[in-house]
C-alpha cells in the first residue's frame, strides 16, 4: 500500500479518514451478442453494485427481479441490506461519523422514467434510500436535505434510530484523541459508497446510490452520492452509472451523467467509465490516494467499471452467475 502516505497539510486531512466508503427481456429487447464476462450482452435482467458490500446487496436486489418486479424495487431493497448492516461502516447505520460525531447520511434513487429523488445531510435514519424514494414519488421536488429531510421522513412513517454504533463510535473518539490526521483511504478494505444499478425484465434501468460519505467530514458536508448526475444518473435510452470513491472529485466532472454520455457517444461500459476517470485525472494536480470509481450499465445489459487506482471492484449478478469483478485501473494503489 505505498500511497498510503498520511498528510496533514491538506483540507484532506483536516477532515480525518475517508472510508468512503430478460428471458425476461420483450423480444424486442433481445440480442445474441456473446462476448468476454462484465462486456457480455444479456437477454436477462442484470444487477450490478460497488465494491464488495454489494454482494449481499445484490441477492436481495435479484430475489426481487427474479420475482419479475421493477428495477426500481430491485435497486433499493438491494441497497437497504447494506445500509441496515451495521457492521459497514461506510453506509446508513453503523457507518462514520463527521468531525462531531453524528452520523449524517446522502442517498439518491432514479428511474428509467428519469424521476429522481435524493436526501442530503439526513440524520436517524436507517434507509435513507427508501426516504429518497419517497421524494420521488410524493413530493414535487426532487432534494430535501438535513432537518427537512428528517421531518418528511418521520411525518412518512420512518422510524428515528442511533446511527452511531458502539463500534464506531469508539473508532472516532480515538480519532479525536489522536494527534494524527489521516488523508482519505478508500480502498479494498475500506468500502465507501454502495450505487447499485439494475436491469428488469422489461429491458428499464434504475439506479440507487446511498453513503455515510466522507468520515470525520466537516459538518454540512455533502458528497456527489445524493447528486443525480454525479453519483448516480440514469438515461433508459442509454444506460447507467454510479460512482464510488471522492465525491468532491466527481462532481467536478459531473460523473456518473458524464459516463452516460459517452455510452451515448458509442463508447463501452468500460471505455466510457475510463474516459470519465482520465477526465478527473486530468483535471487534479494532486492524485495522491484520489481513488474514485465508475461502474456503468448499458441498454444491452454489459456492465464495465475503471478507477482511477487499483483495489475497486464490483459485484455482478444475473441468471447465470454471481461474481466480483476486479475493476479496470489506471494506477495502481
Ligand atoms: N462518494 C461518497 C462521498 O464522497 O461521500
Amino acid at each position: 500500500m505505498k500511497r498510503r502516505t498520511f498528510l496533514n497539510t491538506s483540507i484532506f486531512a483536516s477532515l480525518g479518514l475517508f472510508f468512503g466508503k430478460a428471458v425476461f427481456a420483450s423480444s424486442s429487447n433481445k440480442q445474441n451478442v456473446s462476448i468476454s464476462t462484465s462486456e457480455k450482452t444479456l437477454n436477462n435482467p442484470v444487477v450490478v453494485s460497488t465494491w464488495k458490500h454489494g454482494t449481499e446487496a445484490n441477492k436481495a436486489a435479484w430475489k426481487s427481479l427474479k420475482l419479475g418486479k421493477s428495477a426500481l424495487d430491485a435497486v433499493e431493497l438491494g441497497v437497504r441490506v447494506t445500509e441496515s448492516d451495521v457492521s459497514n461502516k461506510s453506509v446508513g447505520l453503523g457507518g462514520r461519523p463527521d468531525r462531531d460525531g453524528n452520523v449524517t447520511l446522502d442517498a439518491c434513487i432514479m428511474n428509467h422514467e428519469s424521476e429522481c429523488g435524493s436526501v442530503a445531510f439526513l440524520q436517524h435514519i436507517e434507509n435513507p434510500i427508501s426516504v429518497a424514494r419517497k421524494v420521488m414519488e410524493n413530493t414535487p421536488h426532487i432534494m430535501l436535505v438535513g432537518s427537512g429531510a428528517l421531518e418528511f421522513a418521520l411525518e412518512n412513517g420512518f422510524k428515528k434510530t442511533n446511527l452511531l454504533s458502539p463500534d464506531t463510535e469508539a473508532e472516532w473518539k480515538r480519532w479525536k484523541e489522536s494527534e494524527t490526521q489521516k488523508k482519505p483511504e478508500i480502498n479494498h478494505e475500506n468500502h465507501d459508497t454502495i450505487g447499485m444499478l439494475a436491469m428488469d425484465k422489461e429491458g428499464n434501468l434504475s439506479g440507487a446510490c446511498t453513503t455515510s460519505g466522507w468520515a470525520y467530514k466537516l459538518p454540512g458536508r455533502v458528497g456527489d452520492s445524493p447528486l443525480i448526475g454525479a453519483g448516480l444518473f440514469i438515461d433508459n435510452e442509454i444506460g447507467a452509472a454510479c460512482a464510488t470513491g471522492m465525491g468532491e472529485a466527481v462532481i467536478r466532472i459531473a460523473g456518473s451523467h458524464t459516463v452516460v454520455e459517452l455510452m451515448r457517444q458509442g463508447h463501452s461500459p468500460t471505455d466510457a467509465c475510463k474516459l470519465a476517470v482520465e477526465r478527473i485525472i486530468k483535471k487534479h494536480k494532486n492524485l495522491e490516494g484520489l481513488q474514485v470509481g465508475f461502474l456503468a450499465l448499458n441498454k444491452k445489459g454489459q456492465s464495465g467499471a475503471y478507477s482511477t487506482y487499483s483495489g475497486f471492484n464490483y459485484a455482478y449478478t444475473d441468471q447465470n452467475k454471481e461474481e466480483l469483478i476486479d475493476a479496470a485501473y489506471k494506477m495502481e494503489w
